[in-house]
């Protein structure tokens, strides 16, 4: 990325701050001494190579990897910080028989890596056993309880591993060894489908989540569960039609779902489509601000432009004002597939909600597309002052992943840790070291497509630009995949 598109990142610019990120990101491009010599440096290779005659996401690091292997005392460049002692575990679609008709359908895999002591003790990576797998990695009709691919996103809650493929039920998994223990359906009371991006509210430890669903009545379901994972409430949210509706956002006193117009198309799904979901800007968009737990009936709708989003960063209530930031798209499944992220933004939304009518504004805070954004969950639902992201590049026949994205909301300085074009981080997810906002860890899988080879890069959350300060080395390909989570010991 060129000074001047850097540049355009900031909002509120402090050109001295400025100066200083761009030099550190500068730096941390050119100076990460932890690649072996010959792996991966600019100057034996370009970008990744592509062939036009396979989907995207069966090539190069989307490829699947076939063999569930176990590795221990792994290699390890730089110094990985003693504070972490846990597993870090992330999920992704890896279809079982080679074929997959998008990235999202793929069949679950989870790979987990085990920190102690300054050391890597361990590796291993499994598929989830979910009812697609055992139908030899074809979904059998519309997805729905076991049937599902469960490849999107891991959660810990009240002492469970849970994987979610945001339709049908989630998977119970054994942290240890990445076995499946079954479906979990909160003792019979959830019977449609589980988010990927549940939100535990940190004052209380409740697991606040949705999901929606295709037929009849009950087409989103809002939910909580205590803080010993058992199900207190689900509710029924009004809505016109099936959406796409992948995360929602909480307050400490406010849940926050948002309406886009990616429409469900049951003649497509009969059709046999490969994505059910067509872009219809007709239904309009709308965000809902409802009391946190419910009830639902004092949910109150804000009507906003067309957009789509994934992910958000966080919410927080500033006196009458709900803010949810998030990573901004102007459209989604409207002809161009995820490499198109042209017109994506990083955006603040700012919903009043002191009238009887809620009224709605937005500010862009970085004009170009950051996603798979991450916080400090110690601040769900309070006000954060960072977000970390992954950055793509600009290549429009796939999802170029490059390195990872910091903004921080309070100076209004976003930087970059630039891996150079033939590496590619991914999620980038937050551990928290011991005290205060932002002290902590990003943990994230890098692919480096020449020296073909996986690492676990370990940042300083608060210094990002300078690149990893330990690479841990995969026994095997990890490719690209969705959304991980960290288990402390
Ligand atoms: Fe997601």
């Amino acid at each position: 990325m060129n000074r001047r598109k850097f540049a355009e990142l900031h909002l509120g610019l402090n050109r001295r701050a400025f100066l200083k990120q761009t030099s550190a990101a500068a730096l941390g491009a050119s100076a990460s001494s932890l690649w072996l010599p010959g792996c991966g440096s600019d100057a034996s290779g370009g970008e990744e190579p592509f062939d036009p005659s396979k989907a995207w996401w069966l090539q190069g690091n989307y490829a699947p990897v076939f063999d569930e292997v176990e590795a221990s005392n792994l290699q390890v460049r730089g110094s990985i910080p003693a504070a972490l002692d846990g597993r870090y575990i992330r999920n992704g679609s890896n279809p079982s028989n080679g074929e997959s008709a998008h990235w999202f359908f793929g069949d679950g895999m989870l790979h987990s890596v085990r920190l102690s002591g300054g050391r890597a003790m361990a590796y291993r990576n499994r598929w989830v056993r979910t009812g697609q797998l055992a139908n030899g990695g074809v979904l059998g009709g519309i997805p729905g309880g076991a049937n599902n691919a469960s490849n999107v996103s891991a959660i810990y809650h009240a002492g469970r591993l849970l994987t979610s493929g945001e339709v049908g039920l989630p998977f119970e998994i054994d942290p240890s060894d990445l076995s499946t223990m079954g479906l979990f359906d909160f003792d019979g009371g959830l019977t449609q489908s589980f988010t990927a991006h549940p939100k535990i509210d940190p004052a209380t430890g409740y697991l606040h989540f949705f999901g929606y669903w295709f037929l009849g009545e009950d087409l989103l379901l809002y939910h909580v569960a205590d803080d010993n994972g058992e199900l207190i409430s689900t509710e029924r949210v009004p809505v016109g039609q099936t959406t796409m509706i992948h995360s929602f956002a909480i307050t400490e006193q406010d849940a926050v779902f948002w309406e886009a117009p990616v429409l469900f198309d049951i003649d497509a799904a009969i059709g046999g489509e490969a994505v059910p979901f067509r872009w219809d800007p007709s239904y309009g968009a709308r965000i809902g601000v409802m009391p946190l737990g419910g009830p639902v009936g004092d949910i109150r709708w804000v009507e906003v432009d067309p957009f789509y989003v994934f992910h958000e960063v966080n919410a927080y209530r500033s006196g009458d004002d709900v803010i949810v930031d998030v990573c901004w798209h102007p459209d989604m499944f409207n002809g161009a597939d995820l490499g198109d992220s042209s017109g994506g933004a990083v955006k603040r939304w700012r919903i009043n909600t002191a009238g009887t009518e809620l009224t709605y504004s937005e500010e862009v805070v970085a004009d170009r597309l950051f996603e798979l954004a991450s916080h400090d969950r110690r601040f769900t639902g309070r006000q954060h002052r960072h977000g970390w992201f992954a950055v793509t590049r600009d290549r429009p026949e796939t999802v170029d992943f490059a390195g990872v994205g910091h903004i921080d909301y309070q100076t209004g300085v976003a930087s970059e840790w630039d891996p150079g074009i033939t590496r590619h981080a991914g999620e980038a997810f937050f551990v928290p070291g011991d005290s205060g906002d932002a002290e902590g860890w990003l943990l994230s899988f890098v692919y480096d497509h020449v020296a073909q080879q996986s690492v676990l890069a370990i940042l300083d959350a608060q210094d990002v630009a300078s690149g990893p300060v330990a690479e841990v080395v995969m026994p095997q390909r990890v490719p690209y995949g969705f959304h991980g989570v960290w288990i402390p010991e």
